[in-house]
């Protein structure tokens, strides 16, 4: 096979707390993604890092009362910080940048003084808005209600002496690349969004340095700057192999990357200013940028400063890395947002895991083990017929398997490991070896039925290892499969094993969770596990304010929700032709009778929602303090219909 190089990478994440669970999704996908390119025999390289400058981290670090360098030594390399963590989730990076890295520094300085030798760099004033959380500059034109258009957070003004990036000269090539290379952004929706939102409005000079703090790489020719944390950071993909460093010598390898793996809120620094940079600098292009979705969590996104974050150690430690890693890529498409509940990963293990996959491999080891000793015989008896189905799907299943990946969807090549997994489990159950095994006259058709089984585990186990390695490896010894049947090379091809295998029993794979019990734990373990409590109160516009519709209705009836101890359903005059119907959450505090007749105040252009089966429209307004909640009572001389404002 001709060796062939994969360059893939993941964000470079900025070490300001500890890594969630979201933070790990990018990674898992570009680790599996570069297992899978191993197997397929390239010479992969699949680099991660930190973003280690900017003024959100001198910030932290002098809440910590630490140096930004210490700040930062800790999160990184500490015990349970990203190297730990990429660690327990068994991560196969082959290089780790961090941007405080020697040689990093060195290449980001060159390559500033060259872009301004050669006018790409230009020194000027910089007047305009700037979000410390994102450390980006905005043009009051970008701004989305006077806010950030990334995290919706308040922006700054912002006025000094500054170096600009001549972005708006790369505009027509932008828009070219876009033109001529439709898939060099993915998910297409990025890319209508990069023309829409950037391009078409006009790409204005990108202000590349700071002089307002410190903690950044100095522009050696003029030291009272610091580079821009983006153009830093965005570096990181060429310095790491050796770009204008001695450190490395790769460049030539592996540059073009096939593919940067990014989020999506991130994407317009990758599909616009990195190639842009890469342009100036007379550079090849990235292949393509893919950027993925958000794991939310009760809707929102998962983020260190929302305190909302999922801790990846204790999932990890209670149902093992390699369901984890199953999980993220399974439950939803790699381009779009997936909501994570622990409910949801339970019962993915449970039925997917422990059921379906677990059983098979369980059921059929136990049958080599109880019918033949462990070892099956070399005589076999073939049914063409019978056997038809499973064995054309396992031969097909490498092909279909990999178009998939080459999409990077990853829960579509799942999809189609498990269809054979399934399929396999119907052999068990149509073939019935336990009555086959009753007469010895049938056992060279039992044990071709178990061979067959081995086989399909053994196809499905070798393209199941770049997301769950360490069972595909436990896998492959309980089948007796030797390395040389575990290639993907192997994965095409249908009776590898020998006829004659000898079987190892093992632990079970995946036991399976009692979901009612685990839920109830997990709810003590809440708070370490994520879902605190969010103290951060977000600011809303007055245009947004203006759009909740409160409205004064007159209580018409009222009565419990059956078999809810919670909820009231109300038939209210909302000033409208058409009485409309709400529930709410407070049954524990007022009896339905001593309500009718109330003047009350409800949201009324609230999306409807279904609880308890019945329709809510709307929502009643009421007062919280502790434990205490008491309903909004108005004056009753104010007639239905009556707008708040
Ligand atoms: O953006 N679901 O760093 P970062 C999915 N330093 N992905 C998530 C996520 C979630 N809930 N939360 C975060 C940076 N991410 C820069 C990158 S690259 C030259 C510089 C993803 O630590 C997020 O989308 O804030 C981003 O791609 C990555 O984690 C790093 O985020």
């Amino acid at each position: 096979m001709n060796r062939r190089q994969y360059y893939i990478t993941t964000p470079i994440y900025y070490p300001s707390d500890k890594l969630h669970i979201g933070h790990a999704y990018c990674t898992v996908a570009a680790d599996v993604m570069a297992r899978y390119k191993r197997l397929q025999g390239y010479d992969v390289m699949f680099l991660t890092g930190t973003d280690e400058h900017g003024q959100k981290i001198e910030q932290k670090a002098r809440e910590a009362k630490v140096s930004p360098q210490q700040f930062v030594d800790k999160v990184v390399t500490g015990k349970g910080g990203v190297l730990d963590l990429w660690e327990l989730m068994n991560i196969s990076n082959d290089r780790f940048i961090r941007t405080t890295d020697d040689y990093h520094v060195e290449s980001v300085q060159k390559i500033f003084r060259k872009l301004h030798q050669q006018g790409d760099i230009y020194k000027g004033k910089y007047v305009g808005k700037y979000c410390t959380d994102c450390e980006a500059f905005w043009t009051e034109t970008q701004l989305q209600d006077g806010k950030c258009p990334d995290c919706g957070r308040a922006v700054k003004d912002a006025e000094e002496e500054a170096y600009f990036f001549r972005l708006s000269k790369y505009q027509n090539r932008l828009e070219k690349l876009y033109e001529e290379n439709p898939t060099f952004l993915e998910p297409a929706s990025r890319r209508n969004e990069m023309i829409n939102n950037f391009l078409k409005p006009g790409l204005e000079d990108l202000c590349v340095s700071r002089t307002s703090f410190s903690w950044g790489i100095m522009v050696d020719f003029d030291p009272k700057h610091v580079v821009y944390v983006w153009v830093d950071a965005l570096t990181n993909y060429i310095t790491a192999l050796g770009y204008l460093n001695g450190k490395y010598e790769d460049f030539h390898a592996f540059w073009p990357a096939n593919v940067h793996f990014v989020g999506k809120e991130i994407v317009r620094f990758h599909a616009l200013i990195w190639p842009a940079l890469l342009m100036a600098l007379d550079l090849p292009l990235p292949e393509k940028v893919f950027g993925h979705g958000w794991l939310l969590l009760d809707g929102g996104k998962m983020s260190k400063s929302k305190g909302n974050v999922v801790d990846p150690y204790l999932l990890a430690k209670r149902y093992g890395v390699d369901a984890l890693r199953y999980f993220l890529l399974r439950e939803f498409p790699f381009g779009t947002d997936g909501n994570f509940s622990n409910e949801a990963l339970i019962s993915r293990i449970n039925v997917d895991l422990a059921n379906d996959l677990g059983n098979l491999v369980s059921r059929t080891i136990a049958m080599v083990d109880k019918y033949f000793g462990g070892q099956l015989p070399a005589e076999q008896a073939e049914d063409a017929a019978a056997d038809r189905e499973l064995t054309e799907l396992g031969r097909a299943l490498r092909d279909a398997y990999e178009k998939q990946m080459e999409a990077f969807a990853f829960q579509n090549a799942l999809v189609e490991v498990f269809q054979v997994i399934g399929r396999a489990n119907k052999y068990i159950d149509e073939t019935a070896p336990w009555v086959l095994a009753k007469d010895e006259a049938n056992h060279p058709r039992l044990a071709r039925v178990l061979y067959n089984l081995l086989e399909s585990i053994r196809v499905c186990a070798v393209l199941l290892k770049p997301f769950m390695p360490k069972t595909a490896e436990e896998i492959f010894l309980e089948i007796g499969a030797a390395p040389g049947n575990t290639t993907w090379e192997a994965a095409a091809e249908w009776g590898l094993l020998p006829h004659n295998v000898i079987i190892v029993k093992g632990p079970s794979l995946f036991p399976r969770i009692d979901a009612e019990q685990e839920l109830a734990a997990l709810s003590e373990l809440a708070p370490a596990s994520g879902a605190a409590e969010d103290t951060h109160v977000e600011e809303i516009s007055f245009d947004t304010f203006e759009k909740v519709e409160m409205t004064v209705c007159k209580v018409l009836a009222c009565e419990r929700v059956k078999k809810s101890d919670k909820l009231l359903k109300f038939t209210l005059d909302d000033g409208t032709d058409k009485p409309r119907q709400i529930l709410s959450g407070i049954a524990k505090y007022y009896t339905p009778e001593e309500l009718v007749g109330k003047t009350v105040v409800a949201c009324t252009n609230l999306a409807p929602r279904k609880m308890m089966g019945q329709q809510s429209c709307g929502m009643l307004l009421s007062a919280e303090q502790g434990e205490s909640l008491t309903l909004l009572l108005l004056d009753d001389a104010i007639p239905a219909g009556a707008k708040l404002c």
